[in-house]
C-alpha cells in the first residue's frame, strides 16, 4: 500500500495546530516539510522553530526535503528540530556519499532527491547508502505545480535500478501528485507520494488522503 506524505506547504499558517492535528488524526504516514533557502531555489518557507514546534505536536515521522545550498551545514541542527527523514539534493551536495553517511550517523533515514531534469547515473553510486530516493515530478519551489509526465518513465527506470542493485531504497514523488495520478504512480513503482495542494484543497483532505492511499 502506497505511503502518503503531506506537505503543509500551501497551508494557512495561521492554523498550523489545526492542520498537525488533522493529520494526525488521518491516514497519512508521515508529514512533508519543504525546507526552501531562496538561493537553490527561488522561494524562501521557514526554518528550525517552525519545525520544533511541529514535532512538539506531530505523531507522525517528519520527512524533512531541503531545498537549500550546502545542505551539510546544519544536518545536527534539522536532527535537533525533529527530522526523522532528511532528504537532501544531489544537486547541491558535492560530497553526497558523505552527507548521506552523516545523516545516517545522526539517526536519521537518510534520503537523496533529483530535479526532473537531472539523470539517474548522478545517484547510481549511493543507491545502497540511503533509505529514500524522491524523484522531483516538478521543478522544486513552490506548491501547485503541474506533474511532469516523464516522470513516469524515471520510476520505471529508478525501480529497476534498484532491483539489480539490491536496493532497497523507497520511491517517493513529488510535485503535482493528485487523485488522479496517483494510482498510475503506484503502478509505475512509486511507494511514498508527497501530495499537497489536491490534499489541501479539497473539501475533506483526511478523506483525500485515504483516497490517495487506496489508489
Ligand atoms: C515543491 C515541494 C513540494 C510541494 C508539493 O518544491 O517540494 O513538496 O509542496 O505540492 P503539490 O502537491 O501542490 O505539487
Ligand atoms: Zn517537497
Amino acid at each position: 500500500m502506497l505511503l502518503i506524505a503531506p506537505s503543509i506547504l500551501t497551508t494557512d499558517f495561521t492554523r498550523l495546530g489545526e492542520t498537525i492535528e488533522m493529520l494526525n488524526r488521518s491516514q497519512a504516514d508521515w508529514i512533508h516539510l519543504d525546507i526552501m533557502d531562496g538561493r537553490f531555489v527561488p522561494n524562501i518557507t521557514f526554518g528550525f522553530p517552525v519545525i520544533q514546534s511541529i514535532r512538539k505536536i506531530a505523531r507522525k515521522p517528519l520527512d524533512v526535503h531541503l531545498m537549500i545550498v550546502e545542505p551539510e551545514k546544519y544536518l545536527e541542527a534539522f536532527k535537533d528540530a525533529g527530522a526523522d527523514l532528511l532528504t537532501v539534493h544531489a544537486e547541491a551536495c558535492t560530497h553526497l556519499h558523505r552527507t548521506l553517511e552523516a545523516i545516517r550517523q545522526l539517526g536519521m533515514q537518510a534520503g537523496v532527491v533529483l530535479n526532473p531534469h537531472s539523470p539517474l547515473a548522478l545517484i547510481e553510486n549511493v543507491l545502497n547508502d540511503v533509505d529514500l530516493i524522491l524523484l522531483m515530478s516538478v521543478n522544486p519551489g513552490f506548491g501547485g505545480q503541474k506533474f511532469i509526465p516523464q516522470t513516469l518513465q524515471k520510476i520505471k527506470k529508478l525501480k529497476m535500478m534498484l532491483q539489480e542493485n539490491n536496493s532497497r531504497a523507497l520511491i517517493e514523488i513529488d510535485g503535482g501528485v493528485n487523485l488522479d495520478n496517483a494510482g498510475m504512480l503506484r503502478a509505475a513503482g512509486a511507494q511514498v507520494l508527497v501530495v499537497g495542494n489536491s490534499v489541501f484543497t479539497h473539501p475533506n483532505p483526511a478523506k483525500a488522503i485515504e483516497i490517495l492511499k487506496n489508489s
